[in-house]
């Protein structure tokens, strides 16, 4: 592998985000925790991200480098590179002809004043998804160890980018761009996603900013 992570291969975990945040301090940033397979995968909202022999790892930084776009990104450019075209559903859910292929949980560990630790988890479904998922989840048939490398070999070219040309790959394969979304009640505009990450969204005269952390995007249109 042609890159400058520190890897730890496990067979089986609990969870490599949890792993990651737990042995922080004694692991060499940037650091992946690639594991085989997870018993206690987590996803966003504490919802449960079922793997079966899937990709699923964890990088860990020490830094504040832009992650909610690096991590994306590498995974579009990484699937792209083995011709799967693919989009970025905000605020990080990679979609292929429409449906889930891959989630990202990014999480941050602040300790005083130094620079937090980024913890991105990222689970890529490499194999059939079960029945009951089949209608918005699918799979890519790639070796999870060649697909990981070109993620962090994409990872490491896109860290060259600035924050503009970071925001400008994100935007040219933005799932959301031109749609609506119905949310309590109101169908608002996609406007756009700020430097930051959020969701700039209007509605007649009112533009509202939405946090990754605080909305689940239910209905699109
Ligand atoms: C989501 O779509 O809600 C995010 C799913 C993230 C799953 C990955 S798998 C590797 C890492 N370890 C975890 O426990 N979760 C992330």
């Amino acid at each position: 592998m042609k890159h400058k992570f520190n890897i730890l291969h496990f067979e089986t975990l609990p969870s490599s985000n949890d792993y990651a945040k737990n042995h922080r301090d004694g692991i060499n940033t940037p650091a992946v925790i690639w594991c085989d397979q997870q018993t206690n995968g987590r996803g966003r909202f504490k919802r449960v991200w079922e793997s079966n022999r899937d990709l699923t790892f964890s990088m860990l930084f020490h830094d504040d480098a832009p992650h909610h776009l690096l991590a994306p990104l590498s995974l579009i450019c990484a699937l792209s590179e083995n011709d799967f075209d693919c989009k970025i559903k905000w605020p990080n859910d990679i979609l292929y002809e429409g449906k889930k292929l891959c989630g990202i949980l990014i999480e941050k560990v602040y300790e005083g004043n130094e620079k937090p630790y980024t913890i991105v988890g990222i689970g890529v479904n490499t194999t059939p998804p079960c029945e009951s998922l089949s209608h918005k989840a699918t799979w890519v048939p790639l070796p999870s160890s060649s697909l990981l490398s070109t993620i962090l070999q994409r990872y490491e070219a896109l860290q060259r980018l600035s924050l503009q040309e970071l925001l400008k790959l994100y935007r040219s394969c933005n799932y959301l761009k031109g749609r609506k979304i119905l949310q309590n009640g109101v169908l608002w505009d996609v406007s756009d996603i700020s430097e930051e990450g959020y969701l700039l969204v209007c509605h007649d005269d009112v533009s509202a900013t939405w946090k990754s952390e605080e909305v689940t995007l239910e209905h699109i249109y």
